[in-house]
């Protein structure tokens, strides 16, 4: 499952728009959505149409640990499901006061549907406080929607400060990306926010940009998505074209992952006879979940066995390999990690890195 969550600190830059209307292009592409909301205000459910959820089924009893997430959810249609919240959820930080690993809470309670969904998209909310943090452990990429109506380089710069904090000091790798949003050309004021963005951040901005659209507006207040209310607009194309800018990703990872992988024992010449067992060996503590996944496995995440020895207790999986350069990653109670003990990476295509070993 690819996770991104929708951030910024700034209230209507267009965050829930984008959650929306994203979730709803990647379902009508045939990918398996999962939304949550993860603003108290629930506007992700308004802008579906969908009344908030008043019940004790929300996102607020998910992360408390009293329901599983399954409980939660709530299918929109054939490939959208959602979880959606109420204000309740407003009290999750005050309720969490003190409480270990409280931002973790989101990424833990989502081990059981990994492999339920394509996507998880999470909308957040106007402040950088414990349900973004729990949205962020709980996602590899970010995206930040910067209106440009509202345009201010500082309030972007601090944001990705905070980001660039949290990824040194929990080890957790996010890839952000920047989406210009209510973007009108006609304006100099708009293209040169663009220019201002793409001039400081040439590898983070999105190419697609989100034009000012007032039917936008329109449809978040008839409950329907940009792709149910007018398909001829131009906020309708331009959210297509982020879709396809976010599923190529996707295309060029899995075409990485076919050119690398390892030979099949009726494509090599070698056999069983030429392959080696490398032992993958990864310190965490005994209650840790740890799995791994690489071109070995066509990265699908298996787990690895804690091995008590006195001294040294590790968890540990033996894997035989045929001669050649495998790429790899750990997935530690649900967060992608790179290999500590191994300082060999290379580019993932999500801006971040993963392992390699060379057999
Ligand atoms: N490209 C656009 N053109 C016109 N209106 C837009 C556009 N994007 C969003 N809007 C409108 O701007 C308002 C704020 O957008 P949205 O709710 O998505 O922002 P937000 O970042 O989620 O806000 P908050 O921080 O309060 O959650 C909404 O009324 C929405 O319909
Ligand atoms: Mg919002």
């Amino acid at each position: 499952m690819r996770k991104i969550a929708l951030v910024n600190q700034k209230g209507g830059c267009g965050k829930t728009t984008t959650a929306i209307n994203l979730a709803c292009c990647l379902a009508d592409d045939g990918k398996k959505v999962l939304l949550i909301d993860l603003d108290p205000q629930g506007h992700s459910a308004l802008g579906l149409g969908v009344e908030s959820d008043q019940s004790e089924n929300s996102i607020y009893e998910v992360l408390l640990g009293q329901i599983p997430i399954t409980k939660a959810v709530r299918t929109l249609n054939k490939n959208l499901d959602a979880i959606f919240c109420n204000v309740v959820l407003s009290a999750f930080e005050q309720v969490m006061a003190g409480a270990p690993e409280r931002e973790y809470k989101l990424a833990r309670s989502l081990e059981g549907i990994e492999n339920d969904y394509d996507y998880l998209i999470i909308d957040s909310p106007p402040s950088v406080g414990l349900l973004t943090f729990n949205g962020l452990m709980a996602c590899e990429e970010v995206i930040i929607p910067v209106d440009s109506s509202s345009f201010s380089l500082h309030g972007l710069g601090k944001l990705l400060d905070t980001i660039r904090i949290i990824e040194e000091k929990t080890g957790h790798e996010l890839s952000v990306k920047i989406l210009a949003t209510n973007i009108d050309r006609r304006t100099n004021f708009s293209r040169g926010v663009l220019e201002t963005l793409r001039a400081h951040f040439p590898e983070k901005c999105f190419e697609t940009v989100i034009h000012t659209c007032t039917r936008l507006r329109e449809a978040a207040s008839h409950g329907e998505s940009i792709n149910e209310y007018d398909r001829r607009c131009v906020a309708f194309r331009d959210y297509r074209n982020l879709t396809h800018e976010i599923l190529d990703v996707e295309d060029a990872m899995k075409a990485k992952m076919a050119t690398s992988r390892p030979l099949s024992e009726d494509e090599g010449p070698l056999g069983k006879l030429g392959e080696r067992t490398v032992t993958f060996t990864f310190d965490a503590p005994e209650n840790a979940v740890v799995q791994i996944a690489g071109d070995f496995n066509n990265w699908s995440a298996e787990g690895l066995h804690f091995t008590d020895s006195p001294s040294s207790p590790a968890w540990q999986k033996p894997i035989s390999l045929k001669p050649g350069s495998y790429q790899y990653k750990y997935l530690i109670d649900g967060h992608w990690m790179t290999d500590p003990a191994n300082r060999k990476t290379v580019d993932d295509f999500f801006g971040g890195a993963n392992s390699v070993i060379d057999v």
